[in-house]
């Protein structure tokens, strides 16, 4: 007679602990950064990434356009850097933990001697400042807000 509560017990005490794990791992989610420091040429530039993805309410992708997964994101540098030099030939592969990050660039999975047609062609990846620049002012123009264009330079760089 009680022996057929068992595989119920059994099922239940699996889903309580399958439970428990879940709660107490990690979700994966990242801490998203209040405010974001960008140090340039151009004076310090405060961003106000809260402020953008909750008042303003922007969804991630919106600006974290890399397409691999909302699992994590990297830093537009890893992929949009000063100049497509040869530091960044050297290094970039450790920018990424992701193979699928590699495909954002390259059109089949890099080997370590990479064939000549899976060469990236930079002229359509914009260098960081003018990524970001983009990003940042054209967003602007287009929803009429934030600052913009030759008179605002210090709405966004300190002086
Ligand atoms: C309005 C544009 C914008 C939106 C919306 C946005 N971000 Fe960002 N985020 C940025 C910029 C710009 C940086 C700075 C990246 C850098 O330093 O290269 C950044 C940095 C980050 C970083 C740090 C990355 C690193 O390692 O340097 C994380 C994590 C992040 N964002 C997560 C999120 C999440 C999660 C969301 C959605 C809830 C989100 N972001 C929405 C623009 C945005
Ligand atoms: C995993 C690599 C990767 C990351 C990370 C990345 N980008 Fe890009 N981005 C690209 C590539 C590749 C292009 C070239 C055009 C295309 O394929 O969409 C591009 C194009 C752009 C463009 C021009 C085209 C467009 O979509 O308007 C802007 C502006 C830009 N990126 C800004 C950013 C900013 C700002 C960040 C960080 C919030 C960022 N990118 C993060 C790979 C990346
Ligand atoms: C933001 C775009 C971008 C991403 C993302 C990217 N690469 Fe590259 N990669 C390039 C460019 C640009 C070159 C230089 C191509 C050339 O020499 O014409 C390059 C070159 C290479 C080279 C040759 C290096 C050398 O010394 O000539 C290898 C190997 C490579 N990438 C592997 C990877 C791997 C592995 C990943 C993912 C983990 C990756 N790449 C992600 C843009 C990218
Ligand atoms: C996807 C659209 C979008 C992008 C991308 C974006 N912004 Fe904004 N930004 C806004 C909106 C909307 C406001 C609110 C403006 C208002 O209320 O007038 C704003 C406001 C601002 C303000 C004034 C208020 C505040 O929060 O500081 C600054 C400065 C600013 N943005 C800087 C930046 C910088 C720097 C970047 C790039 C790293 C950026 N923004 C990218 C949409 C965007
Ligand atoms: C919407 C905000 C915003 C406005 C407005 C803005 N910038 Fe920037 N600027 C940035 C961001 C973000 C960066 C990239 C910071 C980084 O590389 O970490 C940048 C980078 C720069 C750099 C560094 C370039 C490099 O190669 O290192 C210069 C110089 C610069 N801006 C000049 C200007 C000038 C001049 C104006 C006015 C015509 C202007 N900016 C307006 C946000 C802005």
């Amino acid at each position: 007679m009680k022996n057929r509560y068992i595989p119920i017990t059994i099922i239940v005490a699996v889903l309580c602990a399958t439970a428990l794990v879940g709660y107490l791992t990690p979700s994966g989610e990242q801490e998203v950064p209040p405010r974001v420091i960008l140090d340039n040429a151009g004076g310090r530039v405060i961003f106000t990434h809260a402020a953008h993805t909750e008042d303003y309410g922007f969804a991630c992708v919106d600006c974290h356009h890399d397409g691999i997964g909302q699992e994590k994101f990297i830093s537009c540098g890893s992929c949009h850097p000063a100049a497509f030099d040869e530091t960044f030939r050297a290094e970039h592969q450790n920018n990424f933990e992701s193979e699928d990050a590699c495909l954002r660039c390259h059109y089949d999975t890099p080997q370590e001697e990479l064939a000549e047609d899976n060469r990236p062609d930079t002229e359509f990846i914009p260098t960081r400042a003018d990524a970001f620049h983009a990003q940042c002012m054209n967003c602007h123009e287009d929803m009429g807000a934030g600052p913009y264009g030759d008179d605002t330079c210090y709405d966004c760089h300190a002086r």
